[in-house]
C-alpha cells in the first residue's frame, strides 16, 4: 500500500518539525504547514490522507475551508504536549476508518453500476437521473416533493433520501393523508392532550413530535383537508407544534418530504392543494417515471423481485424463463412496480421449481393480453421492408376474416382487385404463408 501522507498543521515551526520526524519514523509521509494559506495549498495540491490539526482555537474556520475543498479528509486534532502513543493510535484509527469508508464507497458504486441504489433497482437512464437527484438532495434538510403515478416507488424514494441523509439514525415517520379520517388527522399530525376531544382518553404525540430530529413523509399530501393544510404551513414556518387542547408550543426539527400521485400544479388549480403549501414543500422535486417509461428496467426489476420474494416466502423460484420475461415485457403495467411485484409474488408462490414460466402468471390478465395480441396485432421488427410488412398484414387480416376477401379488402382500405393482384403475386413467389 502507498505510504499515507499526513498534513501537520502547526504554527510552531519547532514542534512542527519534531512531529514530522516522529511521523516519518512511524512510516507515514508527513507534510508540515505553518499557516492557513500553506495548509489550504497543501490540501489542494498534495491531497493528504489525514489532516493533523494542532492549530489554535480559531482554526475551526480553517477546518471548514478544508472541508469545502475536500469533504472526505479526516481531521484529527492534537493537543500539546503531544502524547506520542495516543497520537499514533488516533492516526491509525482515522486511517483505518478512511479505508473502510473508501471500501464502502467503492462497493456502493459497484452496486450502482449494476443498477442497485439502496433498495431501488433500475439501470435505465431515467432512473439513474433519480439516483443522482437523491444523492444531491439527501445531505441537506431541504423539503422534497416526490411525484409519480401510483406504485412507482415514491415511498421507497422517500425512505432512501432519509437513509442517505445525516438524519439516517433518527426516526423516519410516514403519515398517509388518504388513509386517515379527516376528524383524526389533526391529532395524528400534531398530537393531543387528554380529554381534548371525545375519545382522547390519553395524551398523545403527533407525527411531528415523533419525527423530531428525523424525517416526516406526508404521503398523498393532496388529500389533506384545506384547513389542515393551513395549520401545516404554520407549523413549517414556525418550526413548532401545539397539541390539540394545549397552548404550549413544542419546538420541532423535522425534515419534510411530501408525496403525491396527482399533478401538484393541477391540484392547486382544482383547489385541493394550497399553493403556498406547495411552494414550501416543493423546494426540490423528484418526478418518478412510470414503469412503462422505463421498460428497459423490467428484466432487472423482475429478476430482483423474484429473488426478494422467493426469499420472503421460502420458495425455490430463482429466475424467469425467457418467454415469461417476454410476457411481462408485453404488459403495459398501469399499476407500475407495485403491480409487477404483485404478479411476481403470486408466480413465486405457485411455482414449484426454480424457473418461473409464463403459465405461472395465469389467470392474471398478462396471459390474456398475450393471446389477444397474437390474434389481433402484428409485431414486425423495425427495419422490415415495407413490402414484407404489407404482405404479413394482408395474410393476418385474411386469417382474421376467415378468408373473406371482400371484408379483408375493406378492412385494409384497398380494392378487392388490388387484394387479388397482391395475392396472385405472393402465390407466384411462393409467399402465401403467414408468419
Ligand atoms: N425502483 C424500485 N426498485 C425496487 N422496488 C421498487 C422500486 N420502485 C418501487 N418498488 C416497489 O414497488 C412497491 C411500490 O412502491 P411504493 O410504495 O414506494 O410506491 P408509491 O409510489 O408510494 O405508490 P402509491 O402512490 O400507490 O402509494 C413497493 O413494494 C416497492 O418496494
Ligand atoms: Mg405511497
Amino acid at each position: 500500500m502507498l505510504t499515507p501522507s499526513v498534513l501537520i498543521f502547526d504554527q510552531d515551526a519547532h514542534s512542527g518539525s519534531s512531529l514530522r520526524e516522529l511521523l516519518a519514523t512511524w512510516g507515514y509521509h508527513p507534510i508540515v504547514a505553518g499557516d492557513i494559506p500553506a495548509a489550504l495549498k497543501a490540501v489542494d495540491e498534495l491531497k493528504p490522507a489525514l489532516f493533523l490539526d494542532g492549530g489554535s482555537a480559531d482554526d475551526s474556520a480553517l477546518v471548514r475551508q478544508i472541508r469545502e475543498q475536500n469533504v472526505d479528509l479526516s481531521v484529527v486534532p492534537f493537543e500539546k504536549p503531544v502524547d506520542p502513543f495516543k497520537l499514533r493510535v488516533q492516526i491509525d484509527r482515522a486511517l483505518e476508518l478512511n479505508l473502510a469508508k473508501q471500501e464502502n464507497e467503492r462497493l456502493r458504486r459497484e452496486l450502482q453500476d449494476r443498477g442497485i441504489f439502496g433498495e431501488l433497482v433500475g439501470n435505465s437512464e431515467s432512473i439513474r437521473k433519480i439516483y443522482t437527484m437523491i444523492e444531491q438532495v439527501a445531505p441537506s434538510s431541504a423539503s422534497v416533493l416526490i411525484t409519480g403515478e401510483s406504485g412507482t416507488g415514491k415511498e421507497l424514494v422517500a425512505r432512501t433520501i432519509h437513509k442517505m441523509s445525516p438524519r439516517r439514525d433518527r426516526p423516519f415517520v410516514a403519515i398517509n393523508c388518504s388513509a386517515i379520517p379527516e376528524s383524526l388527522m389533526e391529532s395524528e399530525l400534531f398530537g393531543h392532550e387528554k380529554g381534548s376531544f371525545t375519545g382522547a382518553a390519553s395524551r398523545r404525540q403527533g407525527c411531528f413530535e415523533l419525527a423530531d430530529t428525523g424525517t416526516l413523509l406526508l404521503d398523498e399530501i393532496g388529500e389533506m383537508p384545506a384547513l389542515l393544510q393551513a395549520k401545516l404551513l404554520r407549523v413549517i414556518e414556525e418550526r413548532a407544534v401545539r397539541r390539540l387542547g394545549s397552548r404550549k408550543e413544542i419546538e420541532v426539527d423535522v425534515r419534510l418530504l411530501a408525496a403525491t400521485n396527482r399533478h401538484p400544479q393541477q391540484a392547486v388549480t382544482e383547489g385541493t392543494l394550497r399553493s403556498d403549501l406547495l411552494y414550501r414543500l416543493n423546494v426540490f422535486s423528484i418526478h418518478l417515471p412510470s414503469l412503462g417509461e422505463r421498460k428497459d428496467d423490467l428484466p432487472l426489476l423482475a429478476q430482483h423481485l423474484v429473488k426478494q420474494l422467493a426469499e420472503k416466502h421460502g420458495r425455490p423460484a430463482r429466475f424467469l424463463s425467457p418467454s415469461a420475461l417476454q410476457a411481462l415485457q408485453f404488459h403495459a403495467w398501469p399499476g407500475n412496480v407495485r403491480e409487477l411485484r404483485n404478479v411476481i409474488e403470486r408466480a413465486v408462490i405457485i411455482c414449484s421449481g426454480e424457473q418461473i414460466e409464463r403459465h405461472h402468471f395465469a389467470p392474471y390478465p398478462i396471459e390474456q393480453r398475450e393471446r389477444l395480441r397474437s390474434e389481433d396485432t402484428l409485431t414486425v421488427p423495425v427495419g422490415t421492408p415495407l413490402e414484407e410488412v404489407e404482405r404479413q398484414m394482408i395474410m393476418r387480416t385474411l386469417q382474421k376474416t376467415k378468408n373473406n376477401k371482400t371484408r379483408a379488402a375493406e378492412l385494409l382500405g384497398i380494392s378487392l382487385k388490388t387484394l387479388h393482384n397482391k395475392l396472385n403475386l405472393y402465390r407466384e413467389r411462393g409467399l402465401m404463408h403467414e408468419e
